[in-house]
């Protein structure tokens, strides 16, 4: 990792409380009593209501299907000893995966409530090779050239700073919506439904090397998983009232999920 301040290289103190650079100003950065390593200037992303409804509903594991060809689709370009960035990790389901299976993981997130419960879970699950950090996609504190792959996964795609991290031949996956993705619970709340249309912020310069479609039929069962599915989407804000109780009257949703994962080398 590089100093957010100053550019040097970023080193971790003895004792895991802190890191601090090597430039002329020696910049301390501690981690926060949740395990993150948090740096100043870094506000938004994700609301503590907003983390803990994506925690509650992916643990239940109704995305792991989708998430598990996310996972396949990185070891099969990225070898184990790899490093590796989550950028835009949220609470750090798809991290911990990555973590387990491929190489050092760090996770960076806008959001302290995304990065605190990430961090919780990980010092519990006692993984050490997975680092959480509060930093903006846009501005990551890594070093030129030095990450050998970098996920984004529904978060914002910053093309041009994930080609600055990456060493040349590394490989950027970006996960988005595909087009039936939630078409169940769509069709349970609106009158007309569209299908979803491509993400706007795919890269354009990186070499695009294959797309890999990813689709279940998922069954959400009760209300309290069904909201947290709903609260996790775009939707959430923008349904009037009277389209949130037909959501309520279910007591189970069946809806299509889809992943798009568009692999992408430097
Ligand atoms: C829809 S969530 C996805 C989280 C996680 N990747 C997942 O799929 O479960 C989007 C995440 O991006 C984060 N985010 C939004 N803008 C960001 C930015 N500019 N830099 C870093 N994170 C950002 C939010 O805080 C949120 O945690
Ligand atoms: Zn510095």
């Amino acid at each position: 990792m590089r100093c957010p301040v100053c550019t040097s290289s970023l080193y971790m103190s003895g004792d895991q409380k802190s890191a601090f650079c090597t430039g002329e100003r020696r910049h301390c950065f501690d981690f926060s009593r949740d395990g993150y390593l948090s740096f100043p200037g870094n506000s938004g992303g994700d609301s503590k209501s907003a983390v803990d409804a994506r925690r509650s509903f992916l643990i239940k594991g109704y995305y792991a299907p989708a998430a598990e060809a996310v996972v396949r689709a990185v070891e099969k370009y990225v070898g184990r000893d790899a490093a590796i960035i989550d950028a835009g990790c949220g609470e750090g389901y798809y991290t911990s995966m990555i973590s387990e299976r491929v190489g050092m993981t760090i996770g960076f997130d806008l959001s302290k409530f995304a990065c605190g419960a990430a961090a919780k879970l990980a010092r519990r699950e006692g993984k050490e090779n997975l680092l959480y950090s509060t930093a903006s996609v846009f501005e990551l504190p890594v070093k030129d050239a030095s990450v050998d792959a970098l996920v984004n996964i529904f978060a914002p795609c910053a093309e041009e700073e994930y080609t600055r991290v990456l060493k040349n031949g590394g490989y950027l996956f970006v996960v988005g919506a595909g087009k039936d993705h939630l078409m169940g619970l769509k069709q349970a709340i609106y009158d007309d439904v569209y299908e979803n249309g491509e993400r706007a912020d795919l890269p354009e310069k990186l070499v695009h090397v294959e797309r890999i479609n990813s689709r279940h039929e998922i069954a959400v069962e009760g209300q309290d998983d069904i909201e947290a599915l709903f609260s996790m989407t775009p939707y959430y804000w923008r349904t009037s009232e009277s389209d949130r109780e037909r959501l309520k009257s279910l007591e189970t949703l069946e809806t299509e999920i889809e992943f798009e994962i568009n692999v992408y080398k430097k």
